[in-house]
């Protein structure tokens, strides 16, 4: 059988060369190139140019990328492989500052540097292997109970409309936004599945379009600003779409435009469903206010894409690269440990409590 993107892993560890191997998602739909990186400024690149992308993903990608740079270093003391894992870290946090999954597995990897500072710097090697392979392996098993959650919210023949790219490409598998699209996919649901194109990067036409289509779904590709439209026909019965952040009240940073639809679906009684790994939800900010949003350049908006310059020289432009949905627009968020419904901030704390696991750390 022909081999489709869903046959590609989208971020995994090559264990005999020691690298973190990774789809050029730039390079989507159009080619497939797989890059295999070692060098921590590709690394750097790659998670700052969108070559791995979306929160887990790029969490599973700081995570293999610190390990196989510090197989790299010179350090034959403990002392100084500490000093150079931190050197490393600090600089990978630069490369994007809303999704906190970058934070979170980084912040996973320096702890297992900190509690083994009595060990040999080989084996603390094999400690950081380990726990990149398991935050890696841990992303598979989250997604999943997300799809398992998120699938009792709606039924067989139901329009679903997301945004961006919440996919596999954005995790190691299923994705969050997508994952009850394929757990229906595999028990017959047959669902119609609206996906925006998602400007200025296009994520939602290059990517999810992309792989929706390769599992054989029903995918339907509209522009960002025909959601209302395919709302106002009844076509839409409800939205699930990813997040980059949640702060403690339930905000949910998420890819630009989507506070747009959360707008739109209130007006035409369509529940917004965010699906959130408990590694993307952030107690220590108290509201979507407090979440850093990226701004990149002003040419995504202006020139990419475009055969000729689509604007006057010199325009004013600002790019935005997420956005906050305000709490009240979010039906319910959906994490591995089922769905939290409002008042967020008391129900999310519980959550958190209960399974004994929360992002607590500043960022
Ligand atoms: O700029 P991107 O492509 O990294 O933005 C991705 C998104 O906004 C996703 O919806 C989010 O990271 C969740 S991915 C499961």
């Amino acid at each position: 059988m022909e081999r489709t993107i869903l046959d590609y892993e989208t971020v995994s560890l090559d264990e005999e060369n020691k690298a973190l191997v990774i789809i050029d998602q730039t390079k989507l739909p159009g080619t497939i190139e797989i890059l295999s990186l070692t060098d921590i400024e590709d690394i750097w690149d790659a998670i700052y140019l969108l070559k791995v992308r979306g929160a887990p993903a790029i969490g599973v990608a700081a995570a293999i990328g610190i390990y196989v740079v510090s197989e790299r270093f010179d350090a034959e003391c403990t002392d100084m492989f500490c000093r150079e894992f931190h050197n490393a870290k600090d600089y990978l946090e630069t490369s994007r500052p809303t999704a906190v999954n970058l934070f979170w597995a980084l912040d996973r990897m320096e702890e297992v540097v900190s509690s083994n500072m009595d060990k040999s710097v080989a084996e603390i090697k094999r400690l950081l292997h380990d726990e990149a392979v398991q935050i890696h392996d841990e992303d598979i098993e989250v997604c999943r109970k997300i799809g398992i959650y998120a699938l009792e919210l709606v039924k067989p023949g139901d329009g679903l409309l997301t945004h961006c790219n919440a996919g596999q490409l954005a995790t190691v598998k299923y994705g969050t936004a997508t994952a009850p699209m394929y757990l229906g996919k595999e028990q017959g649901y047959g669902f119609h599945i609206f996906v925006d194109e998602t400007r200025p990067l296009l994520q939602g036409a290059r990517l999810t379009a992309f792989e929706l289509q390769a599992a054989g779904m029903d995918v339907t590709l509209i522009c960002d600003n025909m959601s209302a439209s395919v709302m106002k026909k009844g076509l839409v019965q409800a939205v699930f779409v990813g997040c980059d952040r949640v702060a403690a009240n339930g905000d949910t940073a998420n890819k630009i435009g989507t506070s747009v639809v959360a707008c739109v679906a209130k007006q035409y009684g369509v529940p917004v469903y965010v699906c959130a790994p408990t590694s993307t939800i952030d107690m220590t900010l108290k509201s979507g206010a407090e979440i850093p949003i990226e701004e990149r350049p002003a040419e995504e908006i202006t020139e990419m894409w475009y055969r000729e310059r689509m604007a006057p020289e010199g325009v004013k432009v600002f790019n935005p690269c997420f956005d906050v949905t305000d709490h009240e627009l979010i039906a319910g968020i959906v994490t591995e440990y089922g769905v939290v419904k409002a008042p967020f901030e008391k129900n999310l704390e519980l959550m958190l409590k209960v399974n004994d696991t929360a992002n607590r750390t500043d960022h």
